[in-house]
């Protein structure tokens, strides 16, 4: 079966669970599942349910697709995402989101859990992603490209919607909730960086690091679909922390800001810009 045939396997899986057709979906981090709580009349399918998902294992990562409304709006929210450390490939790990494409969602949310490579920056806040770099040198559009998806050479010159990132700041104001902003670096894991390597990420113009995002939002782009990104700050990276890493303390502060997390993606999705 070809990736394109996998991907229609899977959407039309999906189309006969649920009448629900949102434009707008939201890809939840370590500790950020908590959001789904607030989708309203949810329609929950698990990812083991569905033909050619990939298989998912991480604590903290719930595995389903919870489809529902937050206020009038349909949504669909990944609870759980793939990450490349898992020993996917990085075609492998986007294939849900070339499902969510196909599903005719338009625009996406991408959320993460990430260390701070800017030291004006502290465990709890939430920063609204501006650009990234991909220090993984992997890319999940390496093999045949078919064009039904996208084009071989898609732009990302505004893989971060501008007008999208206006919205959340204009959101997050009118909340009185702090929004920094910032670069984030895909470091593949598991491993967390050294202290070298953060210096280097530094130097090359990162504010933040972290496991994931990175290629699903190459996988968004390359169906042209817009993208909002937030991350919640849980630790300094390495080097700057005072203390090791350890992901439970992710965990841990992502849930002690999960509060204010929920209450700004639930304001964004409840009127977002179509
Ligand atoms: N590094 C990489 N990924 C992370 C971190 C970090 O410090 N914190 C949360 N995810």
């Amino acid at each position: 079966m070809t990736y394109y045939e996998q991907v229609q396997q899977a959407a039309d899986f999906i189309r006969e669970r649920t009448d629900l057709r949102p434009r707008t979906a939201i890809i939840l981090g370590s500790g950020l599942g908590e959001l789904a709580e607030r989708i309203q009349d949810a329609e929950i399918i698990p990812y083991k349910e569905i033909p050619g998902f990939p298989p998912s294992h991480v604590a903290g990562h719930a595995a389903r697709l919870v489809f529902g409304r937050v206020g009038q709006r349909e949504i669909v929210a990944m609870q759980g995402r793939f990450h490349y450390y898992e020993g996917l490939s990085m075609r492998e790990l986007c294939l849900p989101v070339y499902v969510l494409g196909r599903l005719g969602v338009r625009d996406l949310v991408v959320t993460n859990a990430c260390g701070a490579v800017n030291t004006n920056f502290s465990p709890g806040d939430l920063m609204l992603i501006t650009d990234h770099i991909n220090l993984s040198g992997r890319n999940p559009l390496i093999g045949p490209n078919d064009e039904r998806l996208g084009p071989r050479f898609p732009d990302m010159s505004e893989a971060y919607d501008p007008a999208l990132g206006c919205f959340a700041r204009e959101t997050a104001e009118s909340l009185e909730i702090g929004l920094r902003e910032g670069v984030y670096a895909f470091y593949s894991g598991p491993s967390f960086e050294t202290a070298a390597e953060i210096r280097a990420f530094k130097a090359l113009g990162a504010d933040a690091v972290g496991m994931s995002t990175v290629p699903e939002v190459i996988a968004a782009r390359h169906q042209g679909l817009r993208v909002l990104g937030l991350s919640c700050i849980t630790n300094m990276a390495t080097g700057i922390a005072a203390t090791k890493h350890s992901h439970l303390e992710v965990l841990a502060t992502a849930a002690a800001s999960a509060e204010r997390f929920c209450a700004l993606c639930d304001a964004l999705l409840r009127d977002w810009p179509e």
